[in-house]
């Protein structure tokens, strides 16, 4: 991968900065088609930025509470990002919902990771409602950004199996080891142009058709006899 084909992009973080984490780490990858360039929060005191300029990636603290209004704040948000220049925006438990004035700005570019497999559990609290429901199957979903709470078309997903035995912390953590592998390997399938957002939601330029994996697996909560 020539320097030129290397996609820039920037991580919006909120707190803990994980998945920032796994997107770092897989860029370093020799022939990695996309390199972090900047880190932008909404909170100067998440983790996430202190780990961003430990390895020497340009940080913008722009904190909610430094202004009158969510426009005034979003505002300078766009600001930092049309002087960064990038090619790609890594929403990466930012949670802040934008407007749909900047996601068409940024329209097909800005990409979310959610964990739950989308459109099921949009919003917070979704391992303990995956729990609650009784859900055999969870997981995550890396989708491109559209208008709404964690909406948008759907670019992969991670399925995690539900054990009789997980509590919220335990179901939680699986989930997020499944965010983990699966947000860098999503960026790198749009970093190298293999998939796009399209008005139909997302188009994918592949020669392979079938998914990387099997096609039925059942999932129950006793062993199934034979
Ligand atoms: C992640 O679990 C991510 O999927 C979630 O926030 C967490 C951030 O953790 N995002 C959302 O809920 C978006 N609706 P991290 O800071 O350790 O990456």
């Amino acid at each position: 991968m020539t320097g030129k084909n290397v996609k820039r992009v920037a991580v919006f973080i909120s707190g803990r900065g994980s998945n920032l984490e796994a997107l770092i780490a897989a860029s370093k990858v020799r022939d990695c088609p996309y390199r972090i360039v900047a880190v932008l929060s909404d909170n100067s005191e998440a983790d996430g930025l202190e780990l961003a300029a430990r390895g020497n990636i340009e940080t913008f603290a722009i904190p909610r509470s430094d202004f009158g209004s969510r426009s005034e704040h979003e505002a300078a948000v766009l600001n930092a990002l049309n002087a960064i220049e990038p090619d790609i925006v890594c929403l990466a438990g930012y949670m802040r919902l934008l407007s749909a004035d900047f996601v068409g700005q940024w329209k097909g570019r800005i990409l979310n990771i959610h964990p739950s497999l989308l459109p099921n559990l949009p919003g917070l609290e979704t391992h303990k409602r995956a729990l609650s429901l009784g859900m055999r199957i969870h997981g995550c979903t890396v989708h491109f950004v559209s208008e709404g709470m964690d909406d948008g078309p759907i670019i992969g997903q991670a399925a995690v199996v539900v054990r009789t035995d997980d509590d919220e912390d335990v179901l939680a953590a699986r989930v997020l080891k499944a965010e983990h592998r699966l947000y860098p390997e999503m960026l790198r399938l749009v970093a190298t142009d293999r998939i796009r957002m399209s008005s139909g939601g997302a188009t994918i330029f592949d020669d392979a058709s079938a998914p990387d994996c099997d096609d039925i697996v059942l999932i129950s909560p006793v062993p199934l006899k034979r």
